[in-house]
């Protein structure tokens, strides 16, 4: 635990050589080839490390030694790796590490016990404020292994799926590293998702077991978990059996798959054999939001993932030991995986689990809660800080935050005046902003202010600076990188690092295609961004048809998927549109079948339901306009990009509309927009 105390300072000392070597002998000369004994660092490369940026070049130029220093370093391993990466960008093809073996639990839980094990390694902040529990090392170790037990009494081997739908909570985690404890693959699915997402990741995952929770306690309700699980269970013919955990006293109805959780784990031993994985074995997988209708569970593997989601952790927030970290995203999303379990665990850190809302019980939650835990380091998202600034600066204020040292927000851009609230009032001018930049494909922050020098300047609203070992490029509509600052194009990343998504499960196609075939040789990332004059980065938004609210991802054919299920929907398209809070909302123009006359609040009211039962509460349209035909080109594609400049009433930028089929729809729908588009 000793490096985690080390300042950044330290990093560079990671890289520097365990045996020195003059450049043309035998160890230099190793250091061509893949072999791990081959590229031990060596003096004289190192000898332009002085500063940041320079560690940055070296990252980038020697990433094997630096990555495989960091890997040897910070990792626990069973047998070590033989070679640092062997990625082929062009076919899609990633991997790192390989030879070595390692468990995930044992480097996030067993090392820690034998160094600290009364160290709080959760702390879990229930909906009930006030009403925290405290998990130590040792007492996480003891959880994971008696749900890992349970796992394997139920027949789950490694390499199974299991799928985890579950509020924040110590028995959620113990759930996931129980997982990694026997190799078997988690997949864990947001609790807001309906029962018929649910049972579309169960069946892509061919799961055969589901852990859950009778209820959900979220905002004062209660959540009937086990009931869509009930319902999503009946749809998916590979699950075997269903271990649910109490979160309330209430009895739930539970069938002959059913198993209680708490009751079976208690009869199991408190250890548990952890497996020795390869690097390369599946970790989890997550399921996301790609262009079409179809999520896609993108794969992440064992060494790789964790090693970046520890650097990244200790790095962008500057976490050292003792420090309460407190990520308040839900684990069903990439950046609960990351940065409320994998990240903090692995570094030793103690980690909250957040289980309520912003505005629970009233809008001074987050702050109660950072003097409450003494949160040194507080990650949390655009939305919601944008929420809460609108509540005013006193619920802030009237909570002590002086713990705070670093804020940090994600999955979204934060614009100038949620950023300067946060900022300014939140953390009292004293804590750098991290907008960290970084998506589900590649695992950890790509992009975020830090690690820089503290005198380092930071601008507002902007990710800025690539961290160690990611190349960003921009590129133009031909595929050619664009030199130069102050420039926006296609954002891609030239140069594989470890944490990367591996392929999406079961269609490896799907995965080249979307990432790597747009631009040969790089990892496409699906969004625009700007470089400035000063070459930082800052991130314009989705170049595809994926929309963000509420900083969670949706393809607008997902939604024009559950749309069109209406009785009386000839044809449907989504867009997004500007929303104060949401950042995005989505908006959706439909066509009736013919003969059919409904009012437009009617029928928005059942489209809102549809879209909440086949997707989320999240999902649902905020507008809906029934239009006469869409706008097409001859070719009968819908020009999305015309509805767009409507809806943001820019109708001198509607661009080239020579392809547009019939021009009479584009005036129909101008006249019939709703809401205040600027919202
Ligand atoms: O469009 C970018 C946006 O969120 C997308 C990734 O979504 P997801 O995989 O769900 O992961 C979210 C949490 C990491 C990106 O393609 N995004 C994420 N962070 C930012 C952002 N947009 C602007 N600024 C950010 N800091």
């Amino acid at each position: 635990m000793s490096w985690l105390r080390r300042p950044l300072a330290s990093l560079r000392s990671l890289v520097q050589p365990r045996r020195s070597s003059a450049p043309g002998s035998p160890l230099a000369r190793r250091s061509s080839t893949s072999s791990i004994s081959a590229f031990m660092p060596e003096a004289t490369a190192l000898a332009g490390v002085r500063d940041y940026p320079a560690l940055r070049q070296f990252s980038l130029q020697q990433a094997e030694r630096f990555w495989g220093a960091l890997a040897r370093e910070r990792l626990c391993w069973i047998s070590p790796f033989t070679t640092v990466s062997d990625c082929d960008l062009a076919l899609g093809n990633i991997r790192w590490f390989e030879g070595g073996r390692l468990n995930v639990s044992v480097n996030c839980i067993d090392r820690h016990v034998h160094t600290c094990p009364d160290r709080v390694a959760l702390i879990w902040e229930r909906d009930e404020p006030g009403s925290q529990v405290r998990i130590t090392y040792r007492q996480l170790l003891e959880m994971t292994c008696r749900v890992a037990n349970t796992l394997k009494r139920q027949g789950v081997r490694k390499g199974d799926r299991v799928t985890i739908y579950m509020p924040a909570s110590p028995i959620a985690v113990a759930s996931m590293l129980a997982c990694t404890r026997i190799g078997a693959v988690h997949t864990v699915v947001f609790a807001g998702f309906s029962a018929e997402a649910l049972a579309g990741r169960i069946q892509d995952a061919q799961a055969e077991t589901v852990i859950t929770t009778n209820q959900a306690v979220r905002g004062g309700r209660i959540i009937e978990l086990k009931k869509t699980v009930d319902q999503a269970v009946k749809m998916c013919s590979s699950v075997k059996h269903v271990l649910v955990a109490k979160r309330t006293e209430n009895e739930v109805p539970m069938s002959n798959i059913d198993i209680p959780l708490e009751e079976e784990m208690m009869k199991e031993e408190a250890f548990c054999d952890p497996v020795a994985m390869e690097s390369e074995d599946l970790l989890f997988l997550l399921y996301t939001s790609g262009s079409t209708g179809k999520p896609k569970g993108l794969v992440h593997t064992q060494a790789g993932y964790l090693l970046y989601a520890t650097v990244t952790h200790r790095y962008v927030f500057d976490y050292h030991d003792g420090d309460v970290f407190g990520c308040v995203a839900d684990i069903g999303w990439i950046t609960g995986h990351s940065y409320v379990v994998y990240g903090p665990l692995c570094n030793g850190g103690t980690t909250v689990l957040f289980e309520s809302t912003p505005v629970y019980p009233n809008p001074g939650r987050y702050w109660e809660m950072v003097e409450r835990l003494k949160i040194n380091q507080f990650y949390g998202a655009p939305t919601a800080i944008r929420l809460l600034l609108k509540y005013g600066d006193a619920w802030v204020k009237s909570h002590d935050r002086s713990s705070l040292k670093v804020l940090g927000t994600v999955g979204e851009p934060i614009n100038s005046e949620a950023w300067d609230w946060y900022y300014r009032v939140v953390g009292e001018s004293k804590c750098p902003v991290m907008d960290t930049w970084w998506q589900t494909e590649t695992g950890g922050i790509c992009i975020a202010p830090h690690p820089a020098t503290r005198e380092a300047e930071i601008v507002p609203a902007m990710a800025m600076r690539p961290f160690f070992g990611i190349n960003p490029v921009l590129m133009d509509d031909q595929g050619r990188k664009l030199m130069g600052n102050n420039i926006s194009g296609a954002l891609c990343i030239a140069q594989p690092w470890p944490g990367m998504a591996r392929t999406i499960y079961n269609d490896h196609d799907r995965f080249v295609n979307t990432y790597y075939k747009p631009y040969p040789n790089h990892f496409f990332t699906g969004d625009g961004a700007y470089r400035s004059e000063k070459g930082y980065y800052q991130i314009t938004g989705r170049l595809d048809d994926v929309i963000n609210i509420s900083g969670h991802r949706l393809a607008t054919a997902e939604i024009e998927g559950a749309v069109n299920l209406h009785r009386v929907v000839a044809e449907s398209a989504a867009i997004g549109c500007a929303h104060e809070i949401k950042g995005e909302a989505s908006y959706v123009f439909i066509v009736l079948k013919d003969g059919i006359d409904i009012a437009e609040h009617i029928i928005t009211e059942e489209l809102k339901h549809i879209v909440s039962q086949k997707i989320a509460k999240y999902a649902v349209p905020d507008y809906v306009q029934i239009v006469k035909r869409l706008p097409k080109t001859r070719s009968g594609k819908i020009m999305r990009r015309v509805l767009r400049k409507i809806v943001e009433q820019k109708l001198d930028e509607l661009g080239d509309l020579t392809t547009l089929d019939d021009h009479t729809a584009v005036q129909e729908i101008v006249a019939g927009v709703q809401g205040d588009p600027k919202e």
